[in-house]
């Protein structure tokens, strides 16, 4: 029998741990028993919440999505632990603090429905009360958990952060599980939250932003203007939101608010049909390379895995540098 491989953990306080993970056992299994818990959404290489990078050694990964994981990124170190395989001793650097993966995950918080309205084709506004007041950064998530259901879904809250009311703007995906729920949700039904996760929240720093999203993937911006609305940046906010059709557009009066409140926010909007005067037709990021975007600027990227590609590659053609990329795939 061959003997384990160990593998460094290394996690964005300077914290590091040593696993000894059996030869080919998956990286996120085998963290998992050692009391690790990496953080992860769909498990099987779909969505890219568990992205890290490979520092030193080398993996083997299970089937995943390339848009999610692009081969130029797999040749520069980037890696899904979810579907890494160990074969031989490395070393991983996660994006985030110890104590993310650390801490036991915190008993479910019970909840319960108190709006379900349909703001624009396919999409839907949720909204459920919590006991108590949630923190989080803006642009995080919690996954959700119909009453009674085995399954859980990752949903940005749209909201500020510290009150009882999350705000969730959700598309109905044809034949999705939580979708076939929430098309027949109504106030009053509970529902039970995970804790907030995610690497993709806004940055308290001194720089001009560029926020590109796409569908639904609006509603972390929305929690980030939310919360920029109360101590205004002194530098420039570009915005640019890509849709379908104008009928998938949502909350676009209240964006247009915030971009008055703020001053600074370049509010920019294209759809691929139908598109109205005033609007590109087209994708968003179609847009990043006539924006003469500052070198300094930090960018991100909330949608469908193929538009965060398509506006990662725009930025980078741009000049700006890969690092000052942020992504959240909605896959
Ligand atoms: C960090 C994060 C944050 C997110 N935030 C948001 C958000 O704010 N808003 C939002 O709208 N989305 C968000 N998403 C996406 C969301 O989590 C779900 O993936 C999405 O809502 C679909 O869930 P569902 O249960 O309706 O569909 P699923 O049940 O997951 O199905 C998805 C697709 O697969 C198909 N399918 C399902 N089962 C099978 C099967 N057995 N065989 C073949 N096909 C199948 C379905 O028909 C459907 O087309 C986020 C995702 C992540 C990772
Ligand atoms: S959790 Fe690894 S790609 Fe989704």
């Amino acid at each position: 029998m061959s003997s384990p491989i160990p593998v460094t953990l290394l996690f964005a306080d300077g914290v590091s741990h040593r696993l000894s993970v059996p030869c080919g056992g998956n990286l996120v299994e085998s963290a998992n028993e050692a009391g690790i818990h990496l953080l992860t959404d769909c498990s099987n290489g779909q969505c890219g919440t568990c992205t890290a990078q490979l520092v030193s050694g080398s993996v083997d990964l299970d089937d995943y999505d390339r848009a999610v994981l692009p081969d130029d990124d797999r040749a520069c170190g980037t890696v899904l632990p979810c579907v890494c395989r160990v074969n031989s001793a490395c070393a991983i650097e996660l994006p985030y603090d110890s104590s993310e993966a650390l801490s036991e995950e915190p008993v479910p918080i019970a909840a319960e429905v108190t709006a379900v309205e349909q703001v624009a084709s396919e999409t839907v506004r949720l909204e459920v009360k919590v006991p108590q007041a949630v923190v989080f950064e803006p642009g995080q998530y919690v996954r959700i958990t119909p009453a009674g259901a085995d399954y859980h879904r990752s949903y940005s809250m749209a909201n500020v952060p510290g009150t009882d009311r999350l705000q969730f703007f959700i598309r109905l995906v044809p034949g999705g599980a939580f979708s076939e729920w929430l098309a027949g949700a109504k106030a009053g039904d509970p529902v039970e939250l995970s804790s907030p996760h995610g690497t993709f929240f806004l940055r308290h720093e001194e720089r001009p932003r560029l926020f590109v999203a796409g569908g639904t993937g609006v509603a972390p911006f929305l929690s980030m203007l939310r919360a920029m609305a109360a101590h205004p940046p002194a530098h420039r906010t570009t915005f640019l939101i890509g849709a379908r059709t104008p009928g998938h557009l949502f909350a676009l009066d209240e964006l247009k608010q915030l971009g008055e409140q703020l001053e600074g926010v370049d509010l920019q909007i294209a759809v691929e049909q139908d598109a109205q005067p005033g609007c590109h037709a087209g994708y968003a990021t179609d847009l990043i390379p006539q924006l003469g975007l500052d070198p300094s600027t930090r960018v991100y990227l909330c949608g469908p895995p193929p538009m965060v590609e398509a506006g990662r590659r725009a930025a980078e053609a741009a000049g700006l540098k890969r690092a000052d990329v942020l992504c959240e795939r909605f896959a």
